[in-house]
């Protein structure tokens, strides 16, 4: 079996050199999606004129954001210039999202540090009087980091906003219910839970447990990609919180996760990373979503033709949807 594994190309400095010339996009370029409108974009979240551009004049119902979350990628920023550099885009996706919309910001609370930046960036979100806190979602990883003296680190953390009054669709996991009991009248009758229901499963409610983590043995591993979200993650804020047709802002794309699962629920996304390899791949993958059906490279990389001449050899399909 092939493994043409990639290191971080974030930080690998030769792989970047040699990759480089290969990336469509150059800073503030934005690839435009001839068949179903997406556009990803080389640009940084914090600059309202790529964004503009990125926008194009529309407005999106939905924004899902994955920034750096100041532990490794940030170790040189002090938390508050962190925060205000989150301002800074927070500010931008307010102008992007139209009156009635939803915002999700994955961000993570680093123990060893005061638990920044977390707690420091909801209190900054105070200041946006335009958005109202709904919820606060945790999901649990399958792998974490720890030691004999601590619990177990195995959460990730996102925060749902809402401006004005969006629609939200309840989601249920693919867990069955089992315990009855928890009555309550209706009606002057009175009902246990299961006759209450709308599903046979319950509710993901706001702790995540039936998320798989993303790892290589995944077909929806995209190898070069450090911080890669699950689909099924995405996808279900995305059915929540959207509707068919619907505009999808990310501005930090790396893998193209939110693309991905947008392009398979029949929404347009509107994405961007600041790094031009990060681009390449998110163009890669969704072409090769619609040529080969496939979500990501499991135990290839989107550069196997550049890096090792490897040829893509599956049929191609032509219908995805
Ligand atoms: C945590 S990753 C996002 C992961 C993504 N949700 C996924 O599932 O693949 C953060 C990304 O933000 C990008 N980034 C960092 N600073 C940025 C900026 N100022 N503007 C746009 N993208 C930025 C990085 O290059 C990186 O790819």
């Amino acid at each position: 079996m092939k493994n043409y594994t990639l290191p971080r190309l974030d930080e690998d400095k030769e792989t970047r050199q040699r990759l480089l010339p290969f990336c469509r996009l150059a800073p503030g370029e934005i690839w435009s999606d001839p068949l179903r409108g997406h556009r990803i974009g080389c640009a940084d979240a914090a600059k309202s004129d790529h964004i503009e551009k990125l926008m194009n004049g529309h407005k999106a119902s939905l924004a899902i954001h994955d920034p750096p979350y100041n532990l490794v990628a940030f170790e040189t920023r002090s938390v508050a210039e962190f925060i205000s550099w989150c301002k800074g885009w927070i500010g931008i996706t307010s102008s992007a999202l139209a009156d009635d919309s939803s915002l999700y910001v994955w961000l993570g609370a680093d123990q060893r540090e005061g638990f920044q930046p977390l707690p420091d960036f909801m209190l900054m979100m105070r200041e946006f009087e335009e958005f109202a806190s709904r919820s606060f979602i945790t999901m649990r990883n399958q792998r974490g980091y720890g030691t004999q003296k601590n619990w177990m680190a195995v959460r990730q953390e996102c925060l749902f906003y809402v401006k004005g009054n969006p629609d939200f669709t309840v989601q249920y996991t693919d867990i069955p219910k089992i315990l009855r009991g928890y009555y309550k009248e209706i009606n002057g009758q009175k009902m246990e839970n299961m006759e209450r229901s709308r599903s046979d499963n319950i509710r993901p409610g706001n702790v995540w447990v039936d998320v798989q983590q993303v790892f290589y043995r995944m077909e929806e591993n995209v190898n070069g990609c450090y911080a890669q979200k699950p689909l099924k993650s995405i996808e279900r804020l995305i059915v929540a919180s959207s509707k068919e047709k619907d505009t999808i802002i990310d501005f930090f794309g790396h893998s193209g996760t939110t693309l991905i699962a947008a392009e398979q629920l029949g929404r347009r996304c509107f994405i961007c990373d600041i790094d031009p390899i990060y681009c390449e791949i998110m163009i890669r993958r969704l072409e090769r979503l619609r040529a080969f059906g496939k979500l990501g490279w499991q135990n290839g990389n989107p550069f196997e033709k550049e890096l090792h001449g490897v040829e893509e050899i599956e049929q191609p399909i032509l219908e995805l949807w």
